[in-house]
């Protein structure tokens, strides 16, 4: 990929693939075939429950010569269960191992959010419950200052082990106290964009204090329809705004989404695991946008968050625990 095709300050390519729901049996294929594409820049998580099959998709790419390591960029992202200092690095650790790999490009906390700890050989990844084979199974929280979790991230960074460090769904107040005790700034902000959530203030604040910003779910409603926190009447890739605008630049409205993404200065994630919309989401750099189109999908803004645990937490975990408001 171009260099021109890179954020900012740093080497991470505008696409990446995001890896969230791309089932285990398929992964690994999905992976080298979007590296074969021209995908450098790789998604991952241990909640995604696929990093050891990600992993051995990148360790046949790599061993079969179609990428250097060094050409790629490798995101993960520190569980909820795993806040406690002492769980940081072997939680990094056990993402390397699956992901076959030695260093990580970028390591987030995925959410501000801390729950009890469970050990890897109990379950892993442990997802959101504490013990699920209770009665009436629920999220159990622990007091874990983020701080304490932060300084853990920076142990982490200055061991080499990863590149950069960042965090995930995190907003304007929680960044300023961060900011106010980091000796290692977040380098990245990875939070939900699309044209029905543009936060335009969080986007503003992270380019006023230089944290770059990637966009996830940047198709918008599409990713949460299978699991019931999105109604296919939500959907923008229909939406007759983005269509006209798609026809005008021969492009298809997913093309058009990311678009949209990157010219806000994001890099955008969007997961597949079909071929031919692999290619589509990376066949982005050809057009530009005008002014007027980038402010009719900005006004197609409802503020609607598809992923908030204040919403799923407690129709899914049977516990209310709202984080933004
Ligand atoms: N940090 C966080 O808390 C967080 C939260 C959510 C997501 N993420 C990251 O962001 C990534 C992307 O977000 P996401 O997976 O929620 O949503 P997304 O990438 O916006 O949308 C994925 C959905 O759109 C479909 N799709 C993909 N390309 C398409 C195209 N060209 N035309 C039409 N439909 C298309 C996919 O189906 P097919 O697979 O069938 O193509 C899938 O249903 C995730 O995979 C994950 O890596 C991070």
């Amino acid at each position: 990929m171009a260099e021109a095709n890179t954020l900012g300050q740093t080497k991470m390519p505008l696409v990446g693939l995001g890896t969230w729901k791309i089932d285990k049996p398929v992964v690994a294929d999905v992976v080298q075939q979007a590296i074969k594409a021209g995908y450098r820049h790789f998604d991952c998580a241990c909640d995604y429950g696929n990093e050891s099959e990600v992993g051995d998709g990148l360790q046949k790419a790599i061993s079969s010569g179609d990428v250097s390591r060094e050409d790629l960029w490798i995101t993960s992202k520190l569980w909820n269960t795993y806040h406690a200092p002492e769980h940081v690095r072997p939680a990094l650790e056990r993402t390397l191992a699956d992901l076959k790999q030695d260093y990580l490009d970028l390591y987030l906390i995925h959410f501000p959010i801390a729950t009890k700890f469970v050990p890897f050989e109990d379950r892993y990844p442990p997802e959101w419950f504490f013990d699920p084979s209770v009665t009436e199974p629920k999220l159990e929280p622990v007091d874990v200052p983020i701080r304490e979790t932060w300084e853990a991230m920076e142990e982490l960074h200055r061991s080499g082990l990863v590149k950069n460090i960042g965090i995930c769904n995190f907003g304007c107040s929680l960044i300023r106290d961060l900011l106010s005790y980091a000796s290692i700034r977040p380098s990245f902000l990875q939070i939900e964009l699309h044209p029905r959530l543009t936060q335009e203030k969080l986007l503003r604040y992270c380019r006023q204090e230089s944290i770059e910003v990637t966009s996830f779910s940047p198709l918008g409603a599409e990713s949460y329809y299978s699991i019931g926190m999105a109604k296919e009447d939500e959907s923008t890739l229909a939406n007759s705004v983005i269509g006209k605008i798609a026809a005008a630049h021969g492009k298809t409205s997913a093309q058009v989404h990311l678009r949209w993404g990157i010219q806000r200065g994001t890099s955008v994630v969007p997961k597949t695991s079909q071929p031919q919309r692999l290619v589509e989401n990376l066949d982005v750099f050809d057009f530009e946008l005008t002014d007027d189109e980038m402010n009719q999908i900005s006004c197609l803004n409802q503020h609607r968050r598809f992923n908030d645990p204040g919403d799923f937490c407690e129709g899914a975990f049977n516990t209310f625990f709202p984080i933004y408001e």
